[in-house]
C-alpha cells in the first residue's frame, strides 16, 4: 500500500492507495460512526461495511441536495453524535461530497473519511478536501473546505463498476495527466487497453499518478486562489455539456477538455500534433470528443458561467502537454471553436 499525505490549512488527510475497505474498522476505533452510501454500492459491498449506523441513499447527481444533508443531520442528531463522532463516506463521488459536506458542518465540523468506490472518486472527488452540493440547478454551489481524515482508495471494489463509470474517471486521469505530468500522459497512451479491462496494475499506477497531480496542487492552494483552479481544465465547457445533454460528468469533461486544447492551439500554445494525441487518448478511452447538435444549449449554459468576465470567460489552456495555464477567452472565439466540434458529423 501507498501512502500519499495531503497537509492543507484546513487540516492533514492520508490517502491510502491499494487500501482495503476491510482496514475501515480499525481506522474508525472506537470511536461513534455513520456511514453513508447509496444503494448500488451497498447492493454490492454492504456485507464488507463496518458495524455502524447506516445512512443510505438513491444513487446519483439528484441526491447531492441540501434535502438529502437535512435527511443525514437528523439521523446524527437522533444517534447523538457528538464532537467525537466520525462521519465515513462510502461510494462515489456524489457520496463523497455529502459525507464531506455533514462532516465538515454537522457540529461546526466532525471527522470524516472515504472509502472511494467509483475510479471518478479514486482520482479525484475523495482527495482535496472540497466538498459541495447542489442548489436547485447551480452544481457545487453550497460547500466546505476541510480534510478527510483518511481516504481508502480500494481498487478490487471498482470490480463492480459499470464501464460507463470507469470510462468516466479515466477521463479525470488523462485532466490530470495533461494539465500536469507528461509521463503520466505517456503511460495512459500506451496503456490504453489495460486501463479499459481496469486490469488493477494499470489502475493503481494511474490512480497514483491522478492523486499526485492533485495533491501537489492542493498543497500549494487549498482554497482555489490560482493554481487549484488548473483543475478545471475541461469543465468551463464540461459543466455546460453536463447540464445539457445526457453525458456523465467524466464524458462531458472529456468533450470540455477537447474544446479546450483546440482553443490552445488557436492562440499558439500547443501544436496540432498535442491536440491529436489528446483526441486519439480521450477516444481510445471510450470517450466522446465530439458532441450532436447541442453546442448551443450548452454554450448558452457555458455564457452564464460564474466565471464569465464581460465578453469573456477564464479558461485553463494548455501550454504543453503535461503544462496548463488561464486565460480569458472571448466569446466569438469560443463559439468557433464549439461550432466545430458540435453538430452531426
Ligand atoms: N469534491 C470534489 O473535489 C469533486 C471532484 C470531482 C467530482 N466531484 C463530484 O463527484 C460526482 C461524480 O462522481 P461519480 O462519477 O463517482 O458519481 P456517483 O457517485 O454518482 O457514482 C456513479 C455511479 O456509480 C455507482 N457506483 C459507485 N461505486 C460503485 C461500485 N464500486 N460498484 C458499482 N457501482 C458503483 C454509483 O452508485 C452511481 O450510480 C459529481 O457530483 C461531481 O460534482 C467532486
Amino acid at each position: 500500500m501507498n501512502k500519499i499525505v495531503v497537509k492543507a490549512s484546513s487540516g492533514t488527510s492520508q490517502v491510502l492507495l491499494g487500501g482495503s475497505i476491510d482496514d475501515l474498522a480499525e481506522l474508525c476505533g472506537s470511536r461513534k460512526t455513520l456511514v453513508i452510501t447509496d444503494t448500488n454500492v451497498h447492493r454490492f459491498h454492504g456485507s464488507r461495511f463496518p458495524e455502524a449506523p447506516l445512512v443510505v441513499i438513491e444513487p446519483g447527481e439528484d441526491s447531492k441536495d441540501l434535502h438529502t444533508v437535512r435527511t443525514i443531520y437528523e439521523r446524527c442528531v437522533e444517534l447523538e453524535l457528538d464532537r467525537g463522532a466520525l462521519v465515513v463516506g462510502i461510494g462515489g463521488g456524489v457520496v463523497c461530497d455529502i459525507a464531506g459536506f455533514v462532516g465538515a458542518t454537522y457540529l461546526r465540523g466532525v471527522d470524516f473519511g472515504f472509502v472511494a468506490t467509483s475510479l471518478l472518486a479514486q482520482v479525484d472527488a475523495s482527495v482535496g478536501g472540497k466538498n459541495g452540493v447542489n442548489l436547485n440547478s447551480y452544481k457545487n454551489l453550497v460547500g466546505t473546505f476541510a480534510q478527510p481524515e483518511f481516504v481508502v482508495l480500494d481498487h478490487e471494489l471498482l470490480k463492480t463498476l459499470p464501464d460507463i463509470e470507469l470510462r468516466s474517471g479515466l477521463a479525470e486521469v488523462v485532466k490530470a495527466a495533461a494539465i500536469a505530468d507528461a509521463t503520466l500522459f505517456e503511460f495512459l497512451e500506451r496503456h490504453q487497453a489495460d486501463l479499459l479491462a481496469a486490469d488493477q496494475t494499470a489502475i493503481a499506477a494511474a490512480t497514483k499518478g491522478a492523486v499526485e497531480v492533485k495533491a501537489d496542487i492542493v498543497m500549494k492552494d487549498e482554497r482555489e486562489s490560482n493554481l487549484r483552479r488548473l483543475l478545471n481544465f475541461g469543465h468551463t465547457f464540461g459543466h455546460a455539456v453536463e447540464r445539457t445533454s445526457g453525458l456523465t460528468h467524466g464524458e462531458a469533461v472529456s468533450v470540455g477538455m477537447v474544446v479546450a486544447a483546440r482553443l490552445s492551439q488557436t492562440r499558439g500554445l500547443i501544436t496540432a500534433n498535442d491536440v491529436d494525441r489528446i483526441e486519439a487518448i480521450l477516444d481510445g478511452l471510450g470517450l466522446p470528443i465530439r458532441i450532436a447538435a447541442e453546442g448551443d444549449a450548452a454554450f448558452d449554459a457555458m455564457r452564464k458561467d460564474k466565471k464569465r468576465e464581460g465578453d469573456s470567460i477564464y479558461f485553463v489552456l494548455l501550454e504543453k502537454i503535461g503544462g496548463a495555464t488561464i486565460t480569458p477567452i472571448g466569446l466569438d472565439e469560443l463559439k468557433g471553436v464549439i461550432n466545430d466540434l458540435c453538430g452531426d458529423h
